[in-house]
């Protein structure tokens, strides 16, 4: 009798996989179907007279216009309602692969993201016609250690709803009608000494994490290869190749307004119209914890992030500086990659090996990045002594305490199980399935399944 292999594939993938902060391919090009399936935010939409109001969790009860001026500052503070669809953030998304966060925005239809204006003098609100260089930017600030005590309010600032914690941005700035910089900054420290001090650290390649108000950070644009030698004449305090192993990558330190184009390590595209943008921004840029000695932002960690948009007077009702920022989003930059999910019906196509892990052994070149950074997780399996529970790669035997540990960091279970064993198994199976949270997704494959004979 033949025994062919028939697996049976369950999935409860559509839904999930869309909502799910899982490891993604997007490409900076200005076509944003591959951000269809991330998850959307929203944000309200303004309007003239100013009736649209928004809540930080962290000081409920204070109602604050969508898009407000720049000048009022502090948590308790509420800054006054400025109308500018520009910076008007009605949706956003965040997505990331292994090496870079991504960012999406979509402004009120109308506004134009990173429209500035262009002129030679400064804008004069006596004169508010006379031709001005006007700024944008566009802003990704996060809490990258999720401690409220390090890094500074949204509010010292002057960007609400505020939000604790933020130790470092990552930011576009576009200056007298033109793209000008992009560049990363570092959060820490309260006065000029200690500025000084984690400047130096930045060019040693360290992030620092430490208590901050607001106006102390450095500002630095970096490149993964040597800038042209125009770039590198424009920048404004020095010029550091970082330190091995970080040869021919570079840091200068920048200022607002700095006389650009820098074209740092981020990228970004916009649509036609120029409402919807998306930005690229490598892990790398935020260089190594100081404390830890391990990249500041990688892939596992779970941070905080808002996301504000911010210009200059130029075209905003009343002419002052306008801003909005989004609620702050926590997301995981999930190990595990799930977009391609299909319910494999073929042996052929699986390759499978019963003696090692499922995944590990697929050869499904077509989407490959389906099958990067996935951790196995199997049970049942025939160790020596024999385990219920294994993670791949930490050879011990996994309680269920240790998977609900786990189980936050993955996109989804794809659970490897002999047909034999899961019928005797039933009760232990339901309950490593119930113990994994039901915002995951949960694909049970069942091998060794008799083919019925006709
Ligand atoms: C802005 O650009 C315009 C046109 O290129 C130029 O005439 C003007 O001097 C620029 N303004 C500044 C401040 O560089
Ligand atoms: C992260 O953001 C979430 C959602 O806004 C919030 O509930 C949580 O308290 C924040 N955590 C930290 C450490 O700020
Ligand atoms: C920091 O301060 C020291 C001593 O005051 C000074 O020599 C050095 O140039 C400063 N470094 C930076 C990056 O400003
Ligand atoms: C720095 O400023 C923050 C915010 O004002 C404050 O909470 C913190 O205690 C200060 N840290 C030091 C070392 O002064
Ligand atoms: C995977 O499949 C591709 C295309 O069929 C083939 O070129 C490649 O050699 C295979 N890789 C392995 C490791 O089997």
């Amino acid at each position: 009798m033949i025994f062919l292999s028939q697996i049976l594939c369950i999935y409860f993938v559509v839904e999930i996989v869309k909502s799910a902060q899982i490891n993604r391919n997007i490409i900076i090009d200005g076509n944003f179907d591959d951000w269809l399936n991330v998850q959307s935010y929203s944000d309200p939409q303004d309007n003239i007279d100013g009736t649209v109001y928004q809540e930080s969790p962290w000081f409920s009860a204070l109602k604050i216009p969508d898009c407000h001026d720049g000048t009022h500052m502090g948590n308790e503070n509420i800054p006054k309602h400025i109308y500018n669809p520009n910076v008007d953030i009605v949706e956003f998304k965040i997505a990331h692969d292994d090496k870079s966060l991504y960012i999406y925005f979509r402004v009120a239809d109308g506004g134009i993201i990173g429209k500035t204006s262009v002129g030679s003098g400064k804008f004069d609100e006596n004169n508010p016609s006379n031709p001005s260089p006007g700024r944008f930017y566009v802003i990704t600030s996060i809490n990258l250690d999720m401690n409220e005590q390090t890094g500074y309010w949204l509010s010292e600032g002057g960007y609400y709803p505020t939000a604790p914690g933020l130790d470092g941005n990552f930011e576009l700035e576009f200056y007298n009608g033109t793209y000008n910089q992009n560049y990363y900054l570092n959060h820490a420290g309260n006065s000029t000494n200690e500025l000084n001090y984690t400047k130096e650290q930045n060019r040693q390649n360290q992030f620092i994490l430490g208590t901050n108000f607001y106006s102390y950070y450095t500002q630095y644009i970096y490149w993964d290869h040597r800038p042209t030698e125009n770039e590198i004449k424009k920048c404004l305090f020095g010029f550091y190749e970082l330190p091995s192993p970080n040869n021919n990558n570079f840091i200068c330190f920048s200022q607002d307004d700095a006389p650009g184009p820098f074209n740092g390590i981020l990228s970004y595209a916009q649509s036609e119209k120029g409402n919807e943008l998306e930005i690229r921004a490598p892990f790398q840029g935020f260089l190594l914890n100081k404390n830890t000695g391990e990249p500041t932002l990688q892939l596992g960690m779970t941070v905080n992030i808002s996301l504000t948009l911010e210009t200059s007077p130029e075209y905003s009702l009343p002419q002052e500086w306008c801003s909005d920022s989004a609620p702050t989003i926590q997301y995981t930059l999930s190990l595990v990659s799930l977009q391609y999910l299909s319910c494999f019906t073929s042996r052929k196509a699986l390759n499978l090996d019963y003696n090692g892990f499922l995944l590990s052994k697929v050869n499904y070149t077509k989407q490959s990045s389906y099958f990067q950074e996935t951790i196995d997780i199997d049970f049942g399996f025939n160790h020596n002594p024999k385990r219920q529970l294994n993670l791949d790669d930490t050879h011990r035997q996994m309680s269920l305490e240790t998977l609900q540990k786990y189980a936050s960091l993955f996109d989804g279970f794809i659970i490897n199980i002999g047909k034999e064993y899961f019928e005797q198994n039933r009760d232990r199976i339901q309950t490593y399935l119930t113990s994994i949270p039901d915002n995951k997704l949960k694909m049970i494959l069942i091998r060794d399944v008799q083919q019925e004979q006709t």
